[in-house]
């Protein structure tokens, strides 16, 4: 990569970017929202912590923004340093001030697949399974993989969002995704070659979510009654 054709577009982000955008993220499940994006530069994505942008003079490169009090920027610019460079995630170029300049990563996300009714190959999950297994390798947790976060470009699989691969407790996104596309995808929406609505798409989302911390307070509610019941057995025995 040029050197000097990187510094040009960091210019750019400080001197045409960073004073003109405005975004802010109103909760941490949605994703930010983009109020002022300065002239010539569009937006690619939004997170839920951070916004992506690029410009039209670099269509290689995206930057992204975290919104303002939103943690992860240090973390995902050190997920990036481990990762090095693997076909199946972007690349840092560099990191300052909670933005990333990043590498690229041409496609559609899955949720946005869903949306186009375009068809995802198996070969685009096996992708992302190795990429993960990858990253795995390099001591680190790939955590928060679910449909905004990967991507599908010519048959291929790509994750785009690596910024939570240190915490290290258990995330079980991927996995059910994985379950969804198998038991569900493949024998039954693919063949449709249904378009899901947005709002569709977003009550799947936000069900699983709740279902997920419904089914954390079950299971640390069930925990605590075992050990209560084990003491209270080993007291009266
Ligand atoms: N390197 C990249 N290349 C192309 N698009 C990207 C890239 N990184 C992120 N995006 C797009 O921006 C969206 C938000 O980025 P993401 O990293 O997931 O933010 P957050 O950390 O807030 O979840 C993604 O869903 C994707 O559409
Ligand atoms: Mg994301």
């Amino acid at each position: 990569m040029d050197g000097a054709y990187i510094n040009l577009l960091i210019e750019s982000v400080n001197q045409q970017l960073l004073p003109g955008l405005l975004i802010e993220s109103v909760d941490p499940h949605n994703p930010v929202k983009v109020h002022h994006l300065p002239d010539p530069w569009r937006l690619v994505g939004t997170g839920n912590y951070a916004a992506v942008v690029y410009h039209p003079d670099y269509p290689n490169q995206v930057v992204k923004i975290y919104a303002p009090g939103r943690p992860g920027f240090e973390e995902e610019v050190e997920v990036y340093r481990t990762l090095g460079s693997h076909p199946a995630f972007s690349e840092c170029l560099y990191a300052k001030d909670n933005f990333l300049v990043l590498k690229r990563l041409h496609g559609v996300t899955l949720y946005d697949c869903m949306h186009l009714g375009r068809q995802i190959p198996k070969q685009v999950i096996q992708d992302i399974d190795f990429a993960l297994d990858y990253a795995h390798s390099l001591g680190l947790y790939p955590h928060d993989v679910h449909g905004r976060n990967v991507m599908m470009f010519q048959g291929r699989g790509l994750v785009v969002d690596v910024s939570d691969f240190l915490h290290q407790e258990t995330c079980s996104k991927w996995n059910d995704l994985k379950k969804a596309y198998y038991w569900l995808y493949l024998p039954l929406l693919s063949p449709l070659r249904l378009r899901v609505p947005y709002f569709v798409l977003d009550v799947v989302r936000i069900s699983y979510r709740l279902g997920a911390r419904f089914m954390d307070r079950l299971c640390s509610l069930l925990s605590n009654a075992t050990v209560k019941f084990s003491r209270l057995s080993k007291s009266s025995g």
